[in-house]
């Protein structure tokens, strides 16, 4: 691989390869593995010193991207996020661990769990802070959705993530679905 390769993964105007060349081989869900770390400064928080959720939830973007882009080896869009919750508060000056996978695939979308972990670097205390679950679309040269590879299980855990992926696809769905169906009618019930 040439330095220019490396330095510019998809190169600085990427083109996405023709679409009969994708591989649909399956990819074990540990090749998505992706963890980003970084200590937050006063710029991501507010007055009182605590992060803000949009600060973490960039993070959490970021993360669940990379890991969508390693499993299916192009570029993806976020078509949608789920509820993210918030437990413990971040301070600045903690360390911001934020870890991603790909739970499950459909025909052109993935969905990557992702969690955030924060540490106090001085006394060692780490806290779970939050979980989200984000869904990426792959797509092909022009833009539209494309087809992705299957993913493959690896461990029990992973395939108890697998299926309630399966779960949460089918409640994400169906609720698009019944608020297309809404509007349809008029605003009926
Ligand atoms: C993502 C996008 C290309 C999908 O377009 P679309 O016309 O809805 O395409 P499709 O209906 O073929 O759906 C594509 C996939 O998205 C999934 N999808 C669509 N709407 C969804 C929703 N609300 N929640 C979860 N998945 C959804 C579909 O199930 C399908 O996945 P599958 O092939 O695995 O079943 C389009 O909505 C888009 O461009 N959105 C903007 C993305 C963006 O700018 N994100 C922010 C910056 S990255």
């Amino acid at each position: 691989m040439s330095e220019e390769e490396r330095r510019r993964p998809f190169g600085l105007w990427y083109e996405p390869p023709e679409s009969e060349r994708w591989d649909l081989t399956p990819r074990p869900a540990s090749d998505s593995m992706v963890t980003l770390s970084e200590i937050i400064d006063i710029t991501g928080s507010n007055l009182l010193g605590n992060v803000h959720g949009g600060t973490l939830m960039k993070m959490v973007d970021n993360a669940g991207g990379l890991a969508a882009i390693k499993h299916c080896r192009g570029p993806v869009v976020t078509v949608a996020m789920d509820e993210m919750t918030f437990m413990e508060p971040v301070f600045v000056g903690e360390l911001v661990t934020v870890s991603a996978m790909v739970n499950d695939t459909g025909r052109t979308s993935m969905e990557v769990g992702v969690r955030v972990d924060a540490e106090n670097p001085r006394t060692g205390r780490r806290v779970h802070t939050s979980s989200a679950y984000l869904v990426y679309v792959a797509l092909d040269r022009e833009g539209k959705p494309r087809p992705v590879p299957p993913v493959e299980v690896e461990n029990e855990e992973q395939q108890q993530r697998q299926r309630e992926a399966k779960l949460r696809r089918e409640a994400r769905l169906a609720r698009k679905e019944a608020i297309v169906r809404a509007r349809a009618a008029g605003g009926e019930t």
